[in-house]
């Protein structure tokens, strides 16, 4: 018998969405095939290449038959070599035991979320703030409990509003810092009563520091740098930002040793392991001469970041702050009066400058737009001019 009520999609999956950088690089990419010069400010990647050592290790490890399958937790080699990496950085002593390597960090996020959270926890997360978080608590059946970032603040979380939004619902916060796509940090002393809130109200804290090596002041502050806070803590990070490697898909979250079976359940049943020669590649991650590499393109994104600052504080309609570390720009642009989706539609279209809409980060973006600042000089300046022209012909 049919039935005309059987949805053909789970209703958990309705009003998922996906993230907004890939679909404006599909309609870019469009128009360049179309035969327009596009700028591309939009997708969250390195412009470098992956250093050479990682690079020569990942080839030869294929060549040598690391073709199998890796432990479903990772290869113990890395566990180790994240474990050492991380102590060595931090006050904390992470055991390699409680490490999980996974296919980006955008797949850990989504196991621990999926490992903790159960229909109808909340989730505090900070908005604008990366999409993932969304997406992942409404699939598991979590309920979003998006916390403002105030550009005022300087984008930095309120822990005032943070304790006013938690419930005897809620489960888990979420923080990310340095912070996609505002750039703001977090400083140790909101660690720190961010670690008193969750031990006050038994919260478990997921804090994603995929771009903790990408600043331009002191080193950002870790969760990792709370002792009280690590059996609580779910630690995100990954290669992709750090080690221009977004295409080899690695990354890792340490979890806390009770959780980790439920953790490392879910990525057995899900994806088994993440591909083991690029797990053999990335020990060569944590070398001096790969540091050297990654603290070169560090500079150059300095270099970058200010000469386009400047750029747009230049242009009448447009204010920027900037960003302490991550490589976007998160420019107010209410004051040219049009919807930020209408902006960055209009800017592709009209300025062939691709970047995106601060809704794309949530509701609380509106009246901003990101551009990443991962691209060259070349092109950043001629950024600026197709953005001030464009904004200079407004009515
Ligand atoms: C805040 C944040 N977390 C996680 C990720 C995902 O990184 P990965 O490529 O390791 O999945 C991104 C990528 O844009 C990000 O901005």
């Amino acid at each position: 018998m049919k039935s005309e009520t059987k949805s053909r999609t789970a209703r958990r999956m309705q009003g998922v969405q996906g993230e907004a950088a890939f679909e404006m690089l599909s309609r870019a990419n469009e128009l360049e095939r179309q035969g327009r010069s596009i700028i591309h400010l939009e997708i969250g990647e390195p412009d470098f290449d992956t250093p050479e050592p990682i690079l020569n290790a990942g080839i030869d490890w294929l060549k040598r038959g690391a073709t199998h399958y890796s432990p479903t937790p990772g290869l113990p080699e890395l566990r180790e070599a994240v474990a050492r990496h991380l102590s060595s950085r931090h006050s904390a002593e992470i055991d390699p035991g409680n490490v999980i390597i996974s296919p980006g960090a955008k797949m850990a996020i989504f196991a621990v979320i999926h490992s903790v959270i159960d229909p109808g926890d909340e989730v505090i997360f900070a908005d604008p703030g990366y999409p993932a978080y969304e997406a992942a608590i409404r699939m598991a059946g979590g309920k979003s409990v998006p916390v403002q970032l105030e550009e005022a603040n300087e984008f930095r979380l309120s822990l005032e509003e943070v304790a006013r939004r938690i419930t005897p619902q809620t489960k888990m916060i979420v923080i990310n810092s340095p912070q996609n796509p505002t750039g703001g940090v977090l400083t140790l002393e909101d660690l720190q009563r961010l670690a008193d809130l969750a031990r006050r109200d038994d919260l478990l804290i997921l804090s994603d520091e995929i771009y903790s090596d990408i600043y331009y002041a002191d080193p950002p502050a870790s969760m990792l740098d709370i002792a009280s806070i690590l059996d609580r803590l779910f630690l995100v990070n990954g290669f992709s930002k750090t080690f221009a490697m977004t295409g080899w898909r690695l990354g890792y979250v340490v979890v806390p040793a009770d959780i980790f079976r439920t953790v490392d359940l879910f990525v057995n049943n899900s994806i088994s392991s993440t591909a083991t020669f690029t797990q053999r590649a990335a020990l060569e991650a944590f070398t001096p001469n790969t540091w050297k590499a990654v603290n070169k393109i560090v500079r150059e994104f300095e270099r970058r970041r200010d000469v386009f600052i400047d750029g747009l504080n230049r242009i009448a309609g447009i204010r920027c702050l900037k960003p302490l570390g991550s490589f976007y720009l998160f420019p107010n642009v209410s004051a040219l009066g049009m919807p930020s989706k209408e902006i960055a539609d209009r800017l592709l279209d009209e300025a062939g400058v691709a970047a995106l809409p601060g809704t794309a980060f949530g509701r609380y973006g509106e009246g901003y737009l990101r551009f990443s600042f991962a691209n060259s000089l070349t092109n950043i300046e001629t950024a600026i001019e197709r953005i001030d022209k464009f904004v200079t012909n407004l009515p």
